[in-house]
């Protein structure tokens, strides 16, 4: 018996058809700590937690709290035991208001068992106040920024008063401000003697926050130590099981004609005034602090929103759009920011969602042509490493990193001619990133153009031809090869703005 272990998972295993996600694991997590855990995706890091919340049961093995074996069969069991988490999917119902969305399945209770309204909208006032979010507690979630939802839940998790905080991914839809803010909340929980599970693929955010670290590979612990007798190096060549090369695969690919050009491009409140072009071969970035409105052209230009003026022009041709189908049927698509709600459809299959908004590829002489359906699904499934069982498998079960990259697979077989990717980057692995930069590269060697929005710097400069630097909705800056750096990207990205907060 180890007083200083509040937490301890010891030997346990769970399969699912056709994949064992977990392989006798065990570790421990010290009280007061935070603890990361790291792992490609699909190594099995979403498994143990939603195990250790009582959502799936383990196969074998014991869960222990303060070293004593404990049975967790619910969520509600979980929290009773002092567990809270917070989930890699935002797994929000856009119709919930803010208020209902914070105690939805722990409603405070009058005296005749009735839903106590008044004391949820005055906790409700509490939390925002303290919080200093300005927001009305009937606000519904569907009008909110993720980043807001995600923080939402981040203060919903941290209000329960538990000893062990699970977080899932926490930082991949937030801006960097919040960043700080959710670390400052992880420091003062620790002083509280609360332990944190930190799930995140990155490294920097670990190697700040952690104390200690696990690094999972498919289902096994690889490793276990203290970070100081860690380097990054180290642990993500233990995540992935080989030395990585970490530069970008960018070649210089033969650029030609402008393929799309967007004049003028205005959506009162959203952004001005914007113009910009992209010729075949291009990859052409947008960089900018969160909420300079680099999401919302893109989703104008896709037609995702309306925008009330300016004009597009695809190949050479003036294109009205006005939903995505216009845009999916002048060659353009896009991977967007919020995939659960514009990307996939959870229940369905890989190959449905691969193929269903490219059936008509499929159909022709009178017929479905399942075989070539089959066929084709199979090959940007393995083109994009997306691992899972088999094409028949429904996408929700899939993990976090693997979904993004059916959505990819997707857009790749209805061979557009321009793409848009909004982070396609975000909960993906170290080595799976790698294999994103290469197919960008082998798209554009095959005369496609390329937006790619990105809060990731590095990347961007690795990756892009020329960047656009957006602040407060508008163009601020455009720099090419020669003048990529963080700091002239930051000069503009805060040049019409006095906020000093960058996103890096
Ligand atoms: N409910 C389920 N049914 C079937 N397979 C599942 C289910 N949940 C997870 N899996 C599989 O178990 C494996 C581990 O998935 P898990 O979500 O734990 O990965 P992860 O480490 O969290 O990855 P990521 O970094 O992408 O979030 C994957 O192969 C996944 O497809
Ligand atoms: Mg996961």
């Amino acid at each position: 018996m180890d007083k200083d272990i509040k937490l301890r998972v010891k030997n346990i295993s769970k399969s699912f058809p056709g994949v064992k996600a977990l392989d006798n694991v065990s570790f421990a997590v010290k009280r007061g700590t935070v603890h990361a855990i790291c792992g490609e995706n699909g190594a099995g890091k979403s498994t143990l937690m939603k195990i250790i919340n009582g959502i799936y049961k383990q196969d074998s093995g014991d869960i222990l709290i303060d070293e004593k074996v404990v049975q967790i069969n619910n969520p509600i069991q979980a929290r009773s035991l002092g567990i809270s988490m917070i989930f890699q999917e935002l797994n929000y119902i856009p119709e919930l208001t803010i208020e209902e969305s914070l105690f939805v399945g722990n409603w405070p209770k009058g005296k005749y068992g009735n839903i106590d309204w008044k004391m949820i909208r005055k906790k409700t006032l509490e939390l925002l106040e303290k919080e200093g979010l300005d927001y009305l507690p009937t606000i519904k979630l569907k009008d909110l920024s993720i980043s807001d939802i995600q923080m939402l839940e981040i203060l919903k998790a941290i209000s329960y008063n538990s000893d062990v905080i699970i977080m899932d991914e926490p930082t991949s839809a937030i801006t960097q401000k919040e960043v700080e803010v959710l670390f400052n909340k992880i420091n003062g929980l620790k002083e509280r003697g609360v332990s944190i599970i930190y799930i995140s693929h990155k490294m920097d955010e670990i190697f700040r926050i952690a104390d200690e670290i696990t690094v999972f590979r498919d289902g096994i612990v690889v490793d276990s130590r203290n970070k100081d007798d860690y380097d990054m190096e180290t642990v993500i060549a233990q995540m992935v099981g080989r030395k990585l090369d970490n530069s970008y695969p960018k070649e210089n690919v033969e650029i030609g004609d402008k393929i799309l050009e967007v004049n003028n491009l205005t959506s009162t409140g959203q952004f001005e005034d914007i113009n910009f072009y992209l010729k075949e071969g291009e990859i052409v970035g947008f960089a900018g602090l969160m909420g300079s409105g680099r999401s919302e052209v893109m989703r104008a230009l896709f037609g995702l929103d309306p925008y009330e003026s300016g004009e597009i022009i695809i190949n050479k041709k003036k294109t009205i759009i006005e939903n995505t189908q216009d845009s999916i049927k002048n060659g353009m698509v896009m991977l967007s920011e919020d995939r659960r709600r514009f990307g996939i459809i959870p229940v369905r299959t890989v190959k449905e969602n691969v193929s269903l908004s490219n059936l008509k590829r499929f159909i022709y002489g009178g017929r479905l042509h399942k075989d070539e359906e089959i066929q084709t699904v199979t090959e940007y499934c393995n083109k994009m490493n997306v691992k899972t069982p088999d094409i028949e498998t429904i996408v929700e079960v899939l993990s976090g990193g693997n979904q993004q990259k059916v959505i990819l697979a997707k857009w790749m077989v209805t061979n557009p001619d321009i793409l848009i990717l909004d982070e396609p980057t975000r909960g993906i692995d170290v080595g799976a990133k790698y294999e994103i930069y290469k197919l960008m590269v082998e798209l554009a060697k095959e005369k496609k153009g390329l937006i790619m929005i990105s809060s990731e710097l590095p990347e961007l400069i690795g990756m892009c031809d020329r960047i656009y630097v957006m602040a407060k909705g508008r163009i601020a800056g455009e720099l090419d090869r020669e003048n990529f750096s963080q700091k002239n990207i930051m000069l503009y990205a805060t040049a019409s703005s006095n906020e000093k907060e960058v996103e890096v």
